[in-house]
């Protein structure tokens, strides 16, 4: 309910309130944590480290190395210290939580419901992680999994974590191109897949997707493939792949974890950036599942009886982090949703928050949007009186998507937790904390203790006090990716070499006089579409790589649904004839580099891209009209031929016409 005073403000409701046991229960507790961390890091991240994780060997260091010293040695928490992880998200919870539901999955069709107590799913995990080393698996070494939202894709990753390998996780929504430049990147000996996904009605076919990425490669030694549905058939081929259920199924149930140094990496997560080439982000075992573990109980005010339910995908690293080692960590029950949330109808979330009694919910401001769109009606069918916490992640959420998740579906009653991090930053960054924030609709709130932010101007001046800049943090934190698989120099180069001693985020920020934070977007090429991360330049070299395009130019435009939407400008070749040809092929190919996930939102051909004399193209240009605001273009005399703007504004009217 909002404060009269401050009608900007909501306070938490006594209801949110009442029966925490948060370490942070208000203000004044997260101010002493904060400043705690601040003044003490070292002492208050092995204090959190010892309690929410279980160590095989307590550590006594705490960091290591610091912005400044990053181009020469990546930074460390908790070095001494060992552990393997699945002994924290697992073994430790069959003293208390044997039979309580760790995973709770729902199927692409509502009602296909399976339970995973923590007793069965560690058993679960100790079978593949026997199965991996028969199939000749060794710590270090990397594993791609390419599955859809199956329990088994989280026991995959949890079995690769016990035998000290490191696994990939690709969405499955990429192409064969994609997969196989990952395989390569991380030089994979395994892949685990599964027949087809189900999500929506519609299969996906992620073996044959698997079949096309490694033919002609020779790195991976198998394939193992979970089977979805036996009335699907796949090419199998021999000696290379191997059925989950004759090589997991009857492998011993009991496995001895092999022990990790803190530091030993936990898994590699590819994310798009300002080049053609997504990265590789490296997470550390000790410092990732102290943070994760950390911020999952804290942001969602965690309680034993939750039933927490977070929707994105175990692709990318919501999935990791607040599907898989965060909730397991905290012995959370965490559900796992197969399926869309307009699949078979648009109050599909909805009906699962009553049929499962869901108490913390998590989604992407695009699926809040998409079901705004709906009305209320579908959420009215359904008793949503079992949610506390409401969490959103990926994107910002303008102040009308919050209000509709406040009032429509939180009833007026929820915490919405606006939570803004990275697949970088490992878990939460600058988040309210569910208990105790004050929230305003549309910022992310107040940083999380450990986070140091600050905005700093065009000219590397830090902003003090109210003010927009470009948001960078201050001092490390336990979660924050160590490097860039294999290539060091490129994560100095991106995150800290614009910026010296600080790590710069890519993305525009305000602050306003209460110190809360508004987040305002990428500043870089990075777009995000649906909460998808995708690179302008991944964009541009498919596009490129065809025969009949010259040229192409790759920007985003705000979406109602989407957040963003994909805007290309293209020039063909002068040879060029088949104008409707090329856009066919120009969509064609963004498919098979990317992914299904990627696609043009608007495709405009133009006859050059607005350049310098120096042959610089002028991405702003092109961002404004995209923007649908050719009067705010600016200067374009310095443009090698400036007539080029006026074509390029006359075609984008047009394409805007229905
Ligand atoms: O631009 C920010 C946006 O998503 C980017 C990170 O994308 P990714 O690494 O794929 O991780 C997504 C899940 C954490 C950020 O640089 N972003 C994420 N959360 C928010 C957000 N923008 C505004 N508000 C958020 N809550």
């Amino acid at each position: 309910m909002s404060t009269s005073d401050r009608p900007d403000i909501f306070d938490v409701d006594d209801r949110v309130r009442a029966g925490s046991s948060s370490q942070i229960p208000d203000m004044p507790s997260y101010r002493e944590h904060w400043s705690r961390a601040e003044a003490d890091p070292d002492g208050y991240w092995l204090a959190q480290a010892k309690q929410r994780v279980r160590w095989r060997k307590q550590p006594t260091r705490g960091l290591e190395g610091d912005f400044w010293s990053i181009r020469e040695a990546p930074i460390s928490w908790f070095a001494d210290g060992e552990l393997n992880v699945t002994e924290s998200c697992l073994d430790r919870q069959l003293e208390r939580r044997a039979d309580k539901t760790a995973i709770l999955w729902e199927g692409d069709e509502p009602g296909d419901v399976r339970t995973l107590t923590y007793a069965q799913l560690h058993e679960q995990v100790c079978r593949c992680a026997n199965a991996l080393v028969e199939l000749g698996l060794k710590p270090g070494e990397r594993v791609i999994i390419y599955m859809g939202m199956v329990p088994e894709a989280a026991i995959a990753m949890l079995a690769c974590a016990r035998v000290g390998a490191v696994h990939s996780v690709v969405f499955g929504g990429f192409s064969a191109e994609a997969v196989r430049d990952r395989v390569r990147d991380c030089g994979a000996s395994i892949v685990i897949t599964q027949d087809v996904g189900k999500r929506g009605g519609k299969h996906i076919p992620l073996k044959a997707t698997i079949d096309t990425a490694l033919e002609g490669e020779r790195g991976v030694e198998t394939v193992l493939v979970y089977q979805r549905d036996p009335a699907v058939t796949v090419n199998m081929q021999a000696g290379r792949d191997v059925w989950w259920h004759e090589q997991v199924d009857p492998a011993s149930p009991t496995h001895e974890a092999a022990p990790r140094r803190a530091e030993d990496p936990l898994f590699v997560l590819y994310t798009s950036g300002s080049t053609g080439q997504p990265k590789g982000l490296v997470h550390s075992c000790g410092g990732y599942l102290t943070w994760v573990a950390y911020t999952h109980a804290l942001t969602f005010d965690l309680r034993e009886d939750d039933v927490y339910a977070c929707m994105a995908d175990i692709g990318w690293i919501t999935g990791h982090s607040y599907i898989v080692y965060g909730p397991l960590c905290n012995g959370a029950t965490s559900l796992m949703f197969e399926s869309i949330p307009t699949y078979p109808d648009v109050d599909r979330y909805w009906d699962m928050v009553a049929r499962h009694g869901i108490t913390v919910f998590y989604t992407a401001p695009t699926a809040i949007r998409t079901l705004a769109a709906h009305g209320e009606a579908p959420v009215r069918k359904h008793d949503l009186s079992s949610l506390r916490v409401l969490g959103t992640v990926g994107e910002p959420i303008d102040p009308v998507a919050w209000r509709w998740y406040y009032d429509a579906v939180g009833q007026g009653r929820c915490a919405i937790v606006d939570t803004w991090w990275q697949t970088e930053t490992g878990g939460h960054c600058i988040t309210p904390i569910a208990p105790a924030t004050p929230e305003k609709p549309g910022s992310a709130t107040l940083p999380m203790p450990g986070i140091i932010p600050s905005l700093v101007n065009d000219e590397g001046r830090e902003i003090v006090g109210p003010g927009q800049g470009r948001l960078c943090i201050e001092h490390p934190w336990p979660g924050l990716a160590r490097t860039v698989w294999g290539d060091h120099a490129r994560y100095v180069a991106t995150y800290f070499a614009m910026f010296a001693g600080r790590y710069f985020t890519g993305d525009g920020c305000r602050r306003d006089a209460d110190g809360y934070y508004w987040i305002t977007g990428r500043v870089d090429d990075v777009l995000n579409v649906s909460g998808h991360r995708m690179g302008t330049a991944e964009f541009e070299s498919a596009l490129i790589a065809i025969d009949d395009i010259a040229e192409a130019a790759v920007v985003g435009y705000p979406h109602a649904v989407k957040g963003q939407g994909v805007y290309a400008y293209v020039v063909l070749q002068p040879a060029c004839t088949d104008e409707a040809g090329a856009i066919q092929r120009a969509h064609a190919a963004v498919r098979s580099s990317i992914g299904a996930h990627a696609r043009i939102d608007r495709l405009q051909i133009v006859p050059g891209l607005p350049k310098t004399r120096s042959g610089k193209c002028m991405r702003r240009i092109l961002r404004k009209i995209a923007e649908g605001e050719p009067d705010k273009l600016g200067d374009v005399s310095t443009l090698a031929d400036p007539s080029v703007v006026e074509v390029i504004v006359r075609g984008a009217e047009a394409l805007r016409k229905p």
